[in-house]
């Protein structure tokens, strides 16, 4: 989270004193509503729906696709768990492909993945990086996949003009502590499909069967991911803020590049599918060896530059998804989607061995966060220390 202050406050107060921290009962055009009517605004999508995480989005997601048990889906090696974990909460298996230089997913390695059992594709925009959705839809389209976007790490960043999330079927966002804009925990779903979102709201909300909504879909019973009004309060405002956010960060990490270019080492920024799009939250740096971009973080840190390493981003790396390396997909094994007669024939590769050149790719990639306070000689300052460790090692 970039920024929360007063007005945050003010709407959390003014929700208490109404005494309404339900969204229905009285608050059907409260808070939680509002929310849903400013990110079809933002997104310029028909439908949304605010919850509790960017999980149960990704899983109200599928389950409005259709996607259950005797389905693959193909998910990038580089992601947060809950990618590949919320296809296992549909009864389904993940299936890893590849990232290319842009640490999203590789069109060339998702349409290598595809088998006959291949339903639907995640394509994951990692740390604000817009993925290649153009090369993506035109393979998805051509084998007849679904597209579920998980926009959670790049809320409101855009490929080619279009706001992520709303390219593929649906798209989920994470408002959680870490996100770009934050709730302290709640997600959204985005879709411009109605089925998809009718069968997302009855997921949501235990099949919602019992509530005032107009749905021409079959109910189901789901679950409870309702969102509440006070963190609708809080998400409403943040909302608000969202894109003078992204233009501060955006500005900061051009200032970045400029300066690093302006230095012509041999330090090499790393690709985009969309540099304008990208939301901003860090640089991203691409060297030719991990051993590399070790001595240039080391030195870069004496002279007061801190790097990170996406090979250190704990549950980001999928060697680290211990529960679904051991195929733990549930507590009871009838549960368990790997163990599932329907899965019989789906594929259960996912081992440390999977997907190497992702791991070469992150362990070569080094980056530096945005700090969204920072003045544009703080940026040129880091760039010139990174700069110059570069300079330093690599000649
Ligand atoms: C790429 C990605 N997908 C999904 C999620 C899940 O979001 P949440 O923590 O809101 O459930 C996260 C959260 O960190 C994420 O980074």
């Amino acid at each position: 989270m970039f920024e929360i202050g007063q007005e945050e406050i003010d709407a959390v107060a003014q929700v208490i004193n109404s005494r309404q921290l339900f969204r229905y009962r009285g608050g059907e055009d409260g808070q939680a509503t509002a929310c849903e009517t400013r990110l079809k605004e933002i997104f310029g999508c028909s439908e949304a729906i605010v919850m509790t995480s960017g999980t149960a989005a990704l899983i109200c997601g599928l389950t409005g696709l259709g996607i259950g048990p005797g389905d693959e889906v193909i998910v990038p090696a580089y992601t947060w768990l809950a990618s590949a974990g919320a296809v296992l909460s549909v009864g389904a298996i993940p299936v890893l492909a590849d990232v290319d230089e842009t640490l999203t997913l590789d069109p060339a390695a998702f349409e290598d993945r595809i088998g006959p059992r291949t339903k639907a594709v995640i394509p994951v925009h990692m740390a604000g990086r817009p993925a290649n959705m153009g090369p993506i839809m035109d393979i998805a389209k051509k084998h007849g996949l679904a597209v579920l976007e998980d926009s959670c790490q790049a809320i409101g960043g855009s490929y080619k003009g279009q706001r992520l999330g709303t390219i593929g079927d649906a798209g989920a966002l994470s408002f959680n502590m870490f996100k770009i804009i934050s709730c302290g925990e709640g997600g959204a779903l985005l879709t411009s499909n109605r089925k998809v979102f009718e069968r997302a709201l009855y997921y949501h909300d235990m099949g919602c069967t019992f509530r005032e909504h107009t749905l021409t879909e079959e109910p189901f019973l789901g679950n409870t991911f309702r969102m509440n009004e006070i963190l609708s309060a809080v998400l409403h405002v943040q909302l608000g803020r969202l894109d003078g956010i992204l233009a501060r960060l955006r500005e900061r990490r051009q200032w970045t590049i400029a300066a690093v270019e302006n230095k012509n080492t041999k330090l090499r920024v790393a690709p985009s599918s969309d540099h304008e799009g990208d939301c901003g939250v860090q640089t991203s740096f691409i060297f030719s060896s991990a051993k590399e971009r070790e001595l240039v973080a080391e030195r870069a840190a004496e002279l007061g530059c801190n790097t990170a390493s996406p090979i250190n981003h704990g549950m980001h790396v999928h060697t680290n998804w211990k529960v679904l390396l051991e195929k733990k997909g549930a507590l009871h094994p009838a549960m368990n989607p790997f163990l599932r007669e329907e899965n019989r024939d789906c594929r259960m590769d996912i081992t440390p061995d999977t997907c190497t050149r992702t791991l070469d790719l992150l362990a070569r990639s080094a980056t530096l966060g945005t700090n969204i306070a920072a003045t544009r000689e703080e940026c040129e300052e880091r760039a010139a220390k990174l700069c110059q460790a570069a300079g330093e090692i690599l000649g």
